[in-house]
Protein backbone atom coordinates (compact mmCIF):
# COMPACT_ATOMS: atom_id res chain seq x y z
CA UNK A 1 0.00 0.00 0.00
CA UNK A 2 1.10 3.18 -0.70
CA UNK A 3 2.80 5.85 1.93
CA UNK A 4 -0.20 8.30 3.47
CA UNK A 5 -0.64 11.41 2.31
CA UNK A 6 0.28 14.47 4.51
CA UNK A 7 -1.62 17.78 3.72
CA UNK A 8 -0.91 21.34 5.87
CA UNK A 9 -3.51 24.16 5.19
CA UNK A 10 -1.19 27.38 6.32
CA UNK A 11 -3.07 30.79 6.78
CA UNK A 12 -1.67 34.04 9.06
CA UNK A 13 -3.87 33.29 12.27
CA UNK A 14 -4.99 29.66 11.75
CA UNK A 15 -8.37 30.87 12.92
CA UNK A 16 -10.42 31.31 9.78
CA UNK A 17 -9.11 30.20 6.62
CA UNK A 18 -6.80 27.40 6.87
CA UNK A 19 -8.85 25.50 9.59
CA UNK A 20 -11.88 26.10 7.38
CA UNK A 21 -9.77 24.03 4.42
CA UNK A 22 -9.06 21.39 6.98
CA UNK A 23 -12.79 20.90 8.00
CA UNK A 24 -13.98 20.85 4.56
CA UNK A 25 -11.01 18.76 3.04
CA UNK A 26 -11.89 16.04 6.08
CA UNK A 27 -15.16 16.01 5.18
CA UNK A 28 -14.34 15.68 1.45
CA UNK A 29 -11.41 13.21 2.48
CA UNK A 30 -14.07 10.93 4.21
CA UNK A 31 -16.63 11.48 2.05
CA UNK A 32 -14.42 9.99 -0.42
CA UNK A 33 -13.69 6.79 1.80
CA UNK A 34 -9.97 7.65 1.81
CA UNK A 35 -8.98 8.35 5.48
CA UNK A 36 -6.50 5.84 5.36
CA UNK A 37 -4.79 7.57 2.58
CA UNK A 38 -4.99 11.18 3.42
CA UNK A 39 -4.50 13.25 6.37
CA UNK A 40 -5.24 16.83 6.76
CA UNK A 41 -3.95 19.65 10.08
CA UNK A 42 -3.50 23.13 9.59
CA UNK A 43 -1.22 25.70 10.99
CA UNK A 44 -0.99 29.82 11.07
CA UNK A 45 2.28 31.67 10.07
CA UNK A 46 1.96 33.92 12.74
CA UNK A 47 1.65 32.68 16.76
CA UNK A 48 -0.51 34.89 17.77
CA UNK A 49 -4.42 32.86 18.46
CA UNK A 50 -2.20 29.68 19.27
CA UNK A 51 -4.47 27.59 21.16
CA UNK A 52 -7.89 28.97 20.47
CA UNK A 53 -10.22 27.93 18.70
CA UNK A 54 -11.24 28.74 14.89
CA UNK A 55 -12.69 32.45 15.33
CA UNK A 56 -16.75 32.12 16.04
CA UNK A 57 -17.95 33.82 12.59
CA UNK A 58 -16.06 30.93 11.04
CA UNK A 59 -17.45 28.07 13.36
CA UNK A 60 -20.82 29.87 12.27
CA UNK A 61 -20.45 30.49 8.90
CA UNK A 62 -19.42 26.70 8.71
CA UNK A 63 -22.23 25.19 10.72
CA UNK A 64 -24.54 26.28 8.35
CA UNK A 65 -23.17 24.24 5.56
CA UNK A 66 -22.74 21.58 8.10
CA UNK A 67 -18.71 21.25 8.68
CA UNK A 68 -17.88 21.55 12.37
CA UNK A 69 -15.34 23.25 13.14
CA UNK A 70 -15.53 23.64 16.66
CA UNK A 71 -12.78 21.02 18.02
CA UNK A 72 -10.04 22.68 16.00
CA UNK A 73 -7.05 24.35 17.90
CA UNK A 74 -4.69 27.06 16.29
CA UNK A 75 -0.87 26.42 16.02
CA UNK A 76 2.12 27.91 14.36
CA UNK A 77 3.79 25.88 11.52
CA UNK A 78 6.88 24.48 13.30
CA UNK A 79 10.26 23.37 11.57
CA UNK A 80 9.19 19.70 11.16
CA UNK A 81 6.26 20.12 9.39
CA UNK A 82 8.39 20.91 6.18
CA UNK A 83 9.24 17.32 6.52
CA UNK A 84 6.29 15.50 7.79
CA UNK A 85 3.61 16.97 5.04
CA UNK A 86 4.13 16.71 1.43
CA UNK A 87 1.74 19.38 0.32
CA UNK A 88 2.06 22.76 2.37
CA UNK A 89 -0.71 24.61 1.09
CA UNK A 90 -0.38 28.61 1.58
CA UNK A 91 -4.24 30.87 1.33
CA UNK A 92 -2.05 34.02 0.17
CA UNK A 93 1.43 34.86 -1.43
CA UNK A 94 1.89 36.20 1.71
CA UNK A 95 1.57 33.38 3.51
CA UNK A 96 3.67 31.36 0.78
CA UNK A 97 6.05 33.86 0.83
CA UNK A 98 6.73 33.44 4.52
CA UNK A 99 6.89 29.37 4.25
CA UNK A 100 9.67 29.98 1.68
CA UNK A 101 11.91 31.81 3.78
CA UNK A 102 11.54 29.58 6.53
CA UNK A 103 11.53 26.20 4.20
CA UNK A 104 14.82 23.84 3.65
CA UNK A 105 15.83 23.09 0.01
CA UNK A 106 14.96 19.46 -0.40
CA UNK A 107 11.33 20.38 0.45
CA UNK A 108 10.72 23.93 -1.03
CA UNK A 109 8.73 21.09 -3.67
CA UNK A 110 5.80 21.25 -1.36
CA UNK A 111 4.91 24.75 -1.32
CA UNK A 112 1.85 25.92 -3.30
CA UNK A 113 -0.92 28.66 -3.20
CA UNK A 114 -4.21 26.48 -2.24
CA UNK A 115 -5.53 28.30 -5.09
CA UNK A 116 -3.49 26.20 -7.79
CA UNK A 117 -6.35 23.41 -7.18
CA UNK A 118 -9.06 25.79 -8.05
CA UNK A 119 -10.65 26.40 -11.34
CA UNK A 120 -11.52 29.89 -10.54
CA UNK A 121 -8.23 31.24 -11.83
CA UNK A 122 -7.92 33.09 -8.57
CA UNK A 123 -5.09 33.17 -6.36
CA UNK A 124 -5.54 33.92 -3.06
CA UNK A 125 -8.44 32.92 -0.59
CA UNK A 126 -9.05 37.01 0.77
CA UNK A 127 -8.33 37.12 4.49
CA UNK A 128 -12.13 37.97 6.24
CA UNK A 129 -10.81 38.85 9.50
CA UNK A 130 -11.34 42.69 9.60
CA UNK A 131 -14.64 42.41 6.79
CA UNK A 132 -17.87 41.35 7.48
CA UNK A 133 -20.28 38.32 6.50
CA UNK A 134 -20.00 38.05 2.95
CA UNK A 135 -16.09 37.40 3.60
CA UNK A 136 -16.56 34.27 5.73
CA UNK A 137 -18.93 33.12 2.83
CA UNK A 138 -16.14 33.82 0.26
CA UNK A 139 -14.11 31.56 2.05
CA UNK A 140 -16.52 29.05 2.04
CA UNK A 141 -17.15 29.35 -1.65
CA UNK A 142 -13.55 29.27 -2.77
CA UNK A 143 -12.65 26.67 -0.37
CA UNK A 144 -15.21 24.31 -1.13
CA UNK A 145 -14.20 24.36 -4.96
CA UNK A 146 -10.44 23.95 -4.45
CA UNK A 147 -10.65 20.59 -2.33
CA UNK A 148 -13.16 18.95 -4.44
CA UNK A 149 -9.79 19.60 -7.17
CA UNK A 150 -7.77 19.34 -4.70
CA UNK A 151 -9.03 15.80 -3.94
CA UNK A 152 -9.59 14.73 -7.50
CA UNK A 153 -5.45 15.78 -8.31
CA UNK A 154 -4.34 13.68 -5.26
CA UNK A 155 -6.34 10.89 -5.91
CA UNK A 156 -5.51 11.01 -10.02
CA UNK A 157 -1.51 11.71 -9.08
CA UNK A 158 -1.29 9.24 -6.24
CA UNK A 159 -3.75 6.47 -8.15
CA UNK A 160 -5.78 6.61 -4.94
CA UNK A 161 -8.68 4.46 -6.18
CA UNK A 162 -6.79 1.34 -7.51
P1 LIG B 1 -6.67 33.73 8.98
O1 LIG B 1 -7.32 35.16 9.34
O2 LIG B 1 -5.26 34.00 8.59
O3 LIG B 1 -7.51 33.27 7.84
O4 LIG B 1 -6.81 32.87 10.23
C1 LIG B 1 -6.78 36.06 10.28
C2 LIG B 1 -6.97 35.84 11.62
C3 LIG B 1 -6.47 36.74 12.55
C4 LIG B 1 -5.77 37.85 12.11
C5 LIG B 1 -5.56 38.04 10.75
C6 LIG B 1 -6.07 37.14 9.84
N1 LIG B 1 -5.29 38.79 13.07
O5 LIG B 1 -4.81 39.87 12.63
O6 LIG B 1 -5.34 38.52 14.28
Amino acid sequence: MNKKIHVLMVCLGNICRSPTAEGIFRSRVEAAGLNEKISVESAGTSDWHVGEAPDPRTIQAAAARHYDLSTQRARQVADEDFSRFDYILAMDTRNLAYLRERCPQQHQHKLKLFLEFSKTGKREVPDPYSGGASGFELVLDLVEETCDGLLQTLVHEHRLLN
